[in-house]
C-alpha cells in the first residue's frame, strides 16, 4: 500500500532545525575550520539556520570513515537481507515522521507544504522501500565458457561513493541516491546543495536511529567547488553520483579522470511536451501546466517547450492562460497555496533575466513576467507564445516557471524539432492516436517519454538522460547496477 500522507487543512506550523553539523562516522561535528554557511527560508528570505560549512578536510573524515566501513566493517559483513531489513526501518522512520519531514523540506526550500507532503516525502518513502527489497536479490551469472572451467560472475558493491544533490527535491534526491547504494552494500558520502541541506540531515538523523552502522552514510554540508570538488577529487571514492547542472557535471566528469572514478550524471533538460490537435484537451492542458509549473519549474524534467499543433493552438492558450490567472502563489505553509518561492535569490534572479531575453526576442507575454509580491523571490506563472526554436527561451534551461509554446503542423516536422536540443532528458506526446503515440516515443531522443501524462515517476522505473541530459540511469533496476562492478570467476575443473 503506497504511503498517503493525510492533506492538512490549515496552516502548517514550522518545523524546528535540530541538525545542522557534519555527520561523518556516526557523529555529529563541526566543521574543521569551524565555518559555517546561511540556509534561508526562500518565502521570507530569512536566515533559518547556521550550517557548518565543510571543505576538503571534513570531506577527508567522512571518506575515512566510510572507507573504513566498507573496507572490513560491519556493513561489509552483513548478510544481504539484513541490510534491507535496516532500510525498511529507515523508510519507516520516515513515514512517522513525514509531516515533520515535510515541513522541514518547505521551510527550506520553499516548495509548497502540498507538495512536500502529497508528493516529496511520500516518493522518498517509496523509493527505500523498493530497494531495500533488492537487497538479497543482487545476483550473478553463470557463464558457459570453452573448456574445463566454471565461470561466474558476482556483482558487487561498488565501494565508497560520493553523491552530490542538488535543491530543487533535496530529501527525494537523498533517497534517490542512497537507496541504490545501500541496497548495492555500498557506503556513502553525501554533500546536499547549500541551498537545502536540512532535510538531509534530518534523513541522517534517521538513519542512525534504524541503526545503519557508523559510517555508512556520512554528510558533509558545503558548498560545491570546495567540499564538492574535494569530494570529486578524493582517491579513496570510488564512485561519484550527481545531479545538476550538465555545466558543473563536465567539471566534475574532468576531475574523476584523474583517478578513473566511475560516474553517473542526472542532468538539465529542455523537454518537449507535444500536444496533437486529436489529443483529449481537458487531461492536455492539465499535463501542460502541471508538467511545467510543478516545483516552481524546478524540475529537471520540465516541460518546457510545449510544442501545440496549430489547429488547437489557439484554444489551448486560452486556456493555459485561464490556469494561470487561478495558479495561487502564496505562503508555502499554508495548504492552499500551489506555487511557492523560487529556491533563491541566484535562481530568481536567473529566470527574471530569462524572461527579459524571450520579451526582447520578440515573443508575446500572455501571463505573468514579473515578481509577485514584495518578499521572498515569487515569480508570476509566465506564459510565452510565438516561441521560435532558435529563441534563448527554447534552447537554455530556465528552470522556473516559464513555459515557451511552440506551434508546429504536423508530425512529419515535429520529431526533428523535439530534438533540436543538446538535452534529452524527458518528452511527452499527447495523443488519441495511439500508435502515432508510439511512434514519435520512439523517434524522440530521451531517456524518458509519457504518452497522455507528465511527470509519472515510479521507483522501479529508470529514469535519466541522453546527450547532454545524463549518463546512466536512476532508479529501477539500472539505478541498482550503476552501484555495482561484475567480477568474473573462472575455476578450473581439470
Ligand atoms: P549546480 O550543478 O551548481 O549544483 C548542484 C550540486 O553540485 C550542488 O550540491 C553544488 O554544491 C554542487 N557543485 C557545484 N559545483 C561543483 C563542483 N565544481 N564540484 C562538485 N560539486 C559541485 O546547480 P545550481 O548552480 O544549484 O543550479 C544552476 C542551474 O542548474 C539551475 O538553474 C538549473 O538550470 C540547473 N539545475 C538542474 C538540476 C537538475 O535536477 N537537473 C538541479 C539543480 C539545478
Ligand atoms: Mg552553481
Amino acid at each position: 500500500m503506497a504511503t498517503v500522507i493525510d492533506k492538512p487543512q490549515t496552516k502548517v506550523a514550522r518545523p524546528q532545525v535540530r541538525q545542522t553539523q557534519c555527520f561523518i562516522g556516526g557523529k555529529w561535528v563541526p566543521a574543521v575550520s569551524g565555518k559555517t554557511f546561511e540556509t534561508i527560508h526562500p518565502a521570507t528570505e530569512e536566515v533559518i539556520a547556521e550550517v557548518a560549512e565543510g571543505d576538503a578536510e571534513d570531506i577527508d573524515a567522512a571518506v575515512a570513515a566510510a572507507r573504513e566501513q566498507f573496507d572490513g566493517g560491519e556493513w561489509s559483513k552483513m548478510d544481504a537481507r539484513d541490510r534491507g531489513i535496516l532500510m525498511y526501518r529507515l523508510a519507516d522512520l520516515i513515514e512517522q515522521e513525514a509531516d515533520e519531514l515535510a515541513a522541514l523540506e518547505t521551510l527550506d526550500n520553499g516548495k509548497p507544504i502540498r507538495d512536500a507532503r502529497g508528493a516529496d516525502i511520500p516518493l522518498v518513502i517509496d523509493t527505500l522501500r523498493y530497494y531495500a527489497g533488492w537487497c538479497d536479490k543482487i545476483q550473478g551469472a553463470t557463464i558457459p565458457v570453452r573448456g574445463d572451467y566454471f565461470c561466474y560472475t558476482r556483482r558487487e558493491p561498488v565501494g565508497v561513493v560520493g553523491q552530490i544533490i542538488p535543491w530543487n527535491f533535496p530529501a527525494l534526491m537523498v533517497a534517490w541516491k542512497w537507496g541504490p547504494a545501500l541496497a548495492a552494500g555500498c557506503t556513502i558520502v553525501m554533500k546536499p546543495a547549500e541551498q537545502t541541506p536540512l532535510t538531509c540531515l534530518r534523513m541522517a538523523r534517521l538513519a542512525q536511529k534504524a541503526g545503519l552502522p557508523d559510517g555508512v552514510i556520512n554528510v558533509v554540508p558545503g558548498y560545491g567547488p570546495t567540499a564538492g570538488a574535494a569530494l570529486v577529487r578524493h582517491p579513496g571514492v570510488d564512485k561519484i553520483a550527481f545531479t545538476g547542472e550538465t555545466t558543473t557535471a563536465k567539471i566534475i566528469q574532468r576531475e574523476a579522470v584523474e583517478t578513473m572514478k566511475r560516474c553517473t550524471f542526472e542532468l538539465g533538460g529542455k523537454s518537449p511536451n507535444i500536444v496533437f490537435a486529436d489529443a483529449d484537451l481537458d487531461a492536455a492542458v492539465d499535463g501542460a501546466h502541471f508538467g511545467l509549473y510543478f516545483n516552481q519549474g524546478q524540475c529537471c524534467c520540465a516541460g518546457s517547450r510545449l510544442f501545440v499543433e496549430e489547429r488547437v493552438h489557439d484554444e489551448f492558450v486560452d486556456r493555459l492562460k485561464a490556469k494561470n490567472h487561478d495558479r495561487k502563489l502564496g505562503d508555502p505553509f499554508d495548504p492552499q497555496t500551489e506555487q511557492g518561492p523560487q529556491v533563491d535569490k541566484a535562481q530568481f534572479d536567473k529566470i527574471l533575466k530569462y524572461i527579459g531575453y524571450g520579451k526582447q526576442e520578440g515573443a508575446k507575454l500572455v501571463t505573468g513576467g514579473n515578481r509577485h509580491g514584495d518578499e521572498g523571490y515569487y515569480i508570476e506563472p509566465t506564459l510565452f507564445t510565438g516561441v521560435t526554436d532558435e529563441m534563448k527561451i527554447a534552447t537554455d534551461e530556465i528552470f522556473g516557471p516559464v513555459l515557451s509554446v511552440l506551434k508546429f503542423k504536423n508530425v512529419d516536422e515535429i520529431a526533428k524539432r523535439a530534438n533540436r536540443t543538446n538535452f534529452g532528458l524527458a518528452a511527452a506526446v499527447w495523443s488519441r492516436d495511439i500508435a502515432k503515440a508510439h511512434k514519435l516515443a520512439a523517434k524522440v531522443r530521451a531517456g524518458t517519454v509519457w504518452i497522455n501524462c507528465y511527470d509519472v515517476f515510479d521507483a522501479a522505473a529508470p529514469f535519466g538522460g541522453f546527450k547532454e541530459s545524463g549518463i546512466g540511469r536512476e532508479l529501477g533496476e539500472a539505478g541498482l547496477q550503476a552501484y555495482t562492478e561484475s567480477k568474473t570467476v573462472t575455476v578450473s575443473l581439470s
